[in-house]
């Protein structure tokens, strides 16, 4: 064992060479130290955020924007302030601003990545009156070459009372004793639903999870845009009601819906458009009101007062039954409104349905013939032509204890053969509303009511169900505009005594 003795002989040896190495050592060090501090020095001179700011007026009266700028080689950070005269809405919009967007700022000053971290704050002044501001504030975060952004923005609506300076909550919006949350809470689902269900509700989770932040409790609802008339919209976090991948969620309300429950001071100011439709659809429904008063007294029982010549009257006109079901229904619109049509039937179906037939006779509507089985009347002998109308006539009496005065030929097809044989007032149309391809009550509303002028007649078929779906409003729009709904007869003044006169002429004079 020799290595002992060796090692404890080289110890001795040597003290001045180990003073020596060890006062190397320190001082370099030393030097090591200095020089690393100087190098932090150096490079925290390069990272020092370089801050600028700026002031402009905003294009509202008294709001100015001042921005607020900072970056290095490693991050941008730039948030704009809303300023206004009220201290305290400035204070405010500066505290909720520095709040979502300091974090982001100090985040990304710390971030030592060579990926560029950017965040920011920007404002959109959607309303600005001497009453009211609104501000939707965008808060951005992202290492700049992300290409999802959504998930990390947030956004946050902020509406003010001007004068007060405090921020309206939802409660402030609407009347405090309407049930606006129930109303919010019901709206919001459905618009949610409606987006995602597909996709993400049918897992029990997610929808608990959105119906819990959308209850009907006032939290839920604090963070909305009032920006214009047609919309309530309420904000939602990425991830609350919908997969984070959505990012922010706006649920859009029509205001249309929560009319009635609004605030009526947010009524005048915010909603002035609505506000004006919803008057003029009030005067509209009271004028409706009146002008069918009017009719009733004018008309009454006596229908014989009725002069087309003087009054604005139109002819609505259901084809191709009877058929009872659409047929009662169709009647009880009209005589809760004090009106009339005329209904064009095809023979081969009358005995099916004589109830109605007398129905219509008793509420004084007319019935016209439409031939036996809807033929082509051009595509026929002379004899079934004769035989058609004829055949009609009598099932209609037969029925209804009535003979037709007028005729309406299938597809509106004559000729001068045709008419040879018929003999009686040809009862044509002005309005097409080609109700039997769309099937749809809005265009069938909306056909009837474009097509809408004195003397019009108007053809529609009460075999579809979507037709008699649109009955009420074209007759609730038509008295509100002042008309006087008539039988063709009646708008073609055409009596017993006259009948002969008419005989096979068209009747529409538009
Ligand atoms: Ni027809």
């Amino acid at each position: 064992m020799t290595t002992p003795k060796a090692k404890q002989s080289t110890k001795k040896g040597r003290p001045a060479f180990r003073r020596t190495i060890t006062v190397l050592l320190i001082l370099l060090g030393v030097v090591l130290v200095g020089l690393a501090a100087w190098a932090a020095w150096q490079y925290k001179q390069e990272r020092d955020v370089k801050t600028s700011q700026d002031t402009v007026n905003s294009t509202f009266k008294n709001i100015q924007l001042e921005s607020d700028a900072y970056q290095d080689d490693f991050f941008h950070a730039y948030a704009t302030y809303v300023v206004t005269e009220n201290q305290a809405i400035t204070n405010d919009i500066r505290k909720t601003v520095d709040a979502m967007f300091g974090p982001c700022k100090e985040a990304a000053q710390s971030n030592r990545s060579a990926v560029d971290y950017e965040c920011n704050a920007s404002p959109e002044i959607n309303f600005a009156t001497d009453d009211y501001l609104e501000v939707t504030y965008t808060f951005r975060q992202y290492p700049s070459e992300a290409t999802v952004l959504d998930t990390k923005t947030r956004q946050v609506g902020l509406v003010y009372d001007r004068k007060t300076g405090k921020r309206q909550a939802i409660t402030d919006i609407f009347k405090p004793q309407s049930a606006y949350l129930q109303k919010l809470s019901e709206m919001s689902q459905d618009v949610l639903k409606q987006r995602f269900n597909a996709a993400y509700y049918s897992k029990g989770t997610s929808q608990a999870a959105m119906q819990q932040v959308t209850a009907p409790q006032a939290a839920n609802f604090n963070d909305f845009i009032l920006s214009n008339d047609e919309k309530l919209v309420i904000i939602f976090e990425p991830g609350e009601v919908a997969p984070v991948s959505e990012g922010v969620v706006q649920a859009e309300l029509p205001t249309d819906q929560l009319y009635d429950l609004f605030d009526q001071k947010v009524i005048d100011v915010f909603l002035p458009k609505l506000k004006e439709q919803k008057v003029a659809a009030a005067k509209l429904a009271a004028e409706a009101a009146a002008n069918r008063e009017r009719a009733k007294e004018l008309v009454g029982e006596n229908r014989e007062n009725i002069d087309c010549t003087k009054m604005k009257c139109i002819a609505l006109t259901y084809d191709d039954g009877p058929y009872a079901p659409n047929g009662n229904r169709l009647l009880d619109i009209l005589k809760e409104r004090n009106a009339v049509a005329t209904f064009c039937m095809v023979g081969n179906r009358v005995a099916s349905y004589t109830a109605e037939l007398k129905r219509v006779v008793d509420e004084k509507s007319e019935i016209c013939n439409h031939s036996w089985d809807h033929s082509d009347f051009t595509n026929l002998s002379d004899a079934d032509v004769a035989s058609q109308v004829q055949r009609t006539n009598q099932a209609i009496y037969s029925a209804s204890g009535i003979y037709p005065k007028l005729m309406r030929p299938p597809y509106g097809a004559v000729n001068a053969r045709v008419l040879a044989q018929v003999n009686m007032p040809l009862a044509m149309w002005s309005v097409d509303t080609v109700d039997w391809k769309d099937r749809n009550a809005d265009i069938v509303h909306q056909r009837a009511m474009a097509g809408a002028k004195p003397g019009a007649v108007i053809l529609m078929h009460e075999i579809h169900s979507t037709t008699i779906d649109a009955a009420a409003r074209i007759v609730d729009d038509l008295q509100g505009q002042g008309y006087v709904l008539v039988t063709m007869s009646e708008l073609f003044g055409i009596t017993k005594d006259n009948l002969s006169e008419f005989d096979n002429k068209k009747l529409f004079h538009l």
